[in-house]
Order: C-alpha cells, then sequence, then structure tokens
C-alpha cells in the first residue's frame, strides 16, 4: 500500500459537529475552537454562515469567530451555502471559504433549498467574489458517495460537479460523504472518475463503519487532505439518519502508528475530545476517546 510521509486533517467539529447538536453557549464554542487551536492540527472549520432559520446553531458565527484566538500557523475557514454565507464569511475576516452543493438533487434542496444547478450557476459570482477579496474557495460536494432520499450516486455526476467548480474558478474541492455510504469500493470508483488538477479532501462519516478504511483507499490513492472531528461529533440536520464524523483522534492515532505524521499532538488532541464530550454533555462515539490510546497501559494485575 502507499502512504505518504504526511497528512493534512482539517478539524470540522466546530461546525460540522455542533451544527447538528443541541444548541451550545457561544463560550463553549470559543472555548473548543481555542483548545482545538492548541492541539498543533493545521486547518479548522471555524463555523457556518447559513440561515439562523435553517442553523441555529451556527446563528453565532460571527461572534464565535471574532472572540477565537487565531493562530498563525492555522489556516481557518467557514462553510456557506450561497453567496449571502460567503460575503457575511469574508465581512467577518475569514481568508478561506467552503461552499457547498450536493451530488444528488433531493439533498440539494434538503439542505440549501434549491436545485444542484441553480447552486452551480451562482458559483462563478461567488469565486469571483473572494478572488476580489483574495479568498480562496473550496466546492464540498455533498452525498458524493450516496444520498440519504436517491441511494446510489454516480461518480459521473460528482465529476461533473468537480469540472463546473473548476470552470468556475473555485480552486478546491472536497467529497462529502454526509450520511456514512461510502465503502473502499465507493471511494476507489470515485477516484477512477474524477480528473481533476485541484487539491481534492476527502470527508467521511462513519455511520456504519466505514471512514477508516475508505480514509485508507483514498491515501493508498495519493488522497493526503481529510476532514475529521473530535470526539466523532458530527451530522448533517438535513439528511435523515446522518451521524459522526470520523475522530480526529481516530484517525491521527491509527496514522501516527503507520509512521505518517500529521502535526497534530495526540494526547492533547484526546483532552480536547474530552472537552467536546463535556460540553455536548453526553458520551461521545470515538473508541480512542473511550479507550485511550493502544500506548496507554493498564495496571498489571497483583499476583495471587
Ligand atoms: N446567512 C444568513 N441568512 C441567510 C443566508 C445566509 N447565508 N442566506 C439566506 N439567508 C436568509 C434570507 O435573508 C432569508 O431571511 P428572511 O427570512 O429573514 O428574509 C432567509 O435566510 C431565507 O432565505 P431564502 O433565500 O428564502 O432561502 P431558503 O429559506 O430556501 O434557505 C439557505 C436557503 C441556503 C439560506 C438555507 O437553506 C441554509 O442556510 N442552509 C444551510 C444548510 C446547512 O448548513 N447544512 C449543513 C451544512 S452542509
Ligand atoms: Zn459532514
Amino acid at each position: 500500500m502507499y502512504q505518504p510521509d504526511r497528512v493534512s486533517l482539517r478539524e470540522v467539529a466546530p461546525r460540522d459537529g455542533l451544527q447538528n447538536e443541541p444548541p451550545v453557549p457561544t463560550a463553549d464554542k470559543i472555548r473548543l475552537i481555542d483548545a482545538l487551536g492548541r492541539t498543533g492540527l493545521s486547518r479548522i472549520e471555524a463555523v457556518s454562515f447559513v440561515s439562523p432559520k435553517a442553523v441555529p446553531q451556527m446563528a453565532d458565527a460571527a461572534e464565535v469567530w471574532a472572540a477565537v484566538e487565531k493562530h498563525s500557523g492555522i489556516r481557518y475557514s467557514a462553510l456557506a451555502p450561497n453567496r449571502r454565507g460567503v460575503q457575511r464569511a469574508l465581512e467577518a475576516g475569514f481568508s478561506a471559504v467552503e461552499v457547498v452543493v450536493s451530488a444528488s438533487e433531493s439533498h440539494n434542496r434538503a439542505n440549501v433549498g434549491r436545485s444542484v444547478a441553480d447552486s452551480l450557476a451562482e458559483l462563478p459570482d461567488i469565486c469571483a467574489l473572494a478572488r476580489e477579496n483574495l479568498a480562496s474557495v473550496e466546492v464540498i460536494i455533498a452525498t458524493s458517495f450516496g444520498c440519504p432520499f436517491e441511494g446510489d450516486v454516480a461518480p459521473a455526476q460528482v465529476a461533473r460537479i468537480v469540472e463546473a467548480a473548476q470552470e468556475a474558478g473555485a480552486g478546491r474541492v472536497a467529497f462529502g460523504d454526509t450520511t456514512g455510504m461510502g465503502t473502499p469500493r465507493r471511494v476507489t470508483e470515485l477516484l477512477d472518475a474524477v480528473a481533476t488538477d485541484l487539491p481534492m479532501l476527502m470527508h467521511f462519516h462513519d455511520t456504519r463503519g466505514t471512514a477508516l478504511a475508505n480514509l485508507l483507499t483514498a491515501l493508498d490513492r495519493g488522497v493526503t487532505e481529510f476532514d475529521a472531528s473530535v470526539g466523532g461529533l458530527g451530522g448533517c440536520p438535513f439528511a435523515p439518519g446522518a451521524s459522526g464524523n470520523v475522530a480526529t483522534e481516530e484517525v491521527v492515532h491509527m496514522l501516527h502508528d503507520m509512521g505518517v505524521e500529521t502535526g497534530v499532538d495526540l494526547d492533547a488532541l484526546i483532552r480536547t475530545a474530552g472537552l467536546a464530550q463535556e460540553i455536548v454533555g453526553r458520551p461521545l462515539e470515538s473508541g480512542v476517546l473511550r479507550a485511550g490510546p493502544r500506548t496507554e497501559l493498564a495496571p498489571k494485575p497483583e499476583p495471587v
């Protein structure tokens, strides 16, 4: 199996995680982002600029971002569903935005209230706006590996959206497995279908236990950028059955043991997953958070 020396992780718990929980206080969001900023992570998706009616959890995005301690070595970004959201992100001072469009019609309508074609039609204008503000645009293609309403999504359909994103002037693309329908086979088929020189990132959810297998499959195919979420928080409020992202500490734990560098301090990350758990007030599903790293030893039983 091919493996790179280094993988770049983007932490998404403050956005993908907290959008899917009962609203938490602004101060807790700031505390979580600040703690993540001290783990060695180099990329954090901090907030989204979406309709407060659609996602009340993100209504305080600008307030959160204004108060967060900003580290020069970290690339912070914000997600937006439309031009209005991108405008708000730029006004708040972000220089990296992620625009979400789904590969499937039904999920795009459920998520952002319009057709895929309408989302794509707005992209050139969004990219121009970002360029004027010296900001970068990544297009996140949700439901890339399957749609909860339509089932399988043809890799060719995802490839068409990648082309549209590139033509519109986006600088990067990401493939979202919104409801964890991806499998190693689907990852391979998607990468076979997509031909682009844009940097590619994969965003896996562990809904059905396939996230780490998917990640390894993508790694073997040369993908070195992944989203992950501390404690495995995450989910899309507009996709029935959506559950957590692959847990950042599980990804880091596995990659470090393989000799793949992430720049992340695993102990600090596990402590931060503990903080995330405290903030949402329920036990999280991450195995590494629950059991500790594989190097952590239990006391030997006393001889009898
Ligand atoms: N930020 C804040 N408010 C926004 C906004 C944005 N980016 N885009 C639109 N709005 C406001 C409009 O001004 C309008 O406000 P009003 O009711 O006070 O007049 C309201 O939201 C509805 O706007 P409209 O254009 O009619 O769109 P809609 O109701 O179909 O909603 C979205 C479309 C995209 C704004 C909404 O579906 C959304 O925010 N989705 C985000 C989904 C999401 O975050 N999913 C998880 C991450 S993938
Ligand atoms: Zn997600």
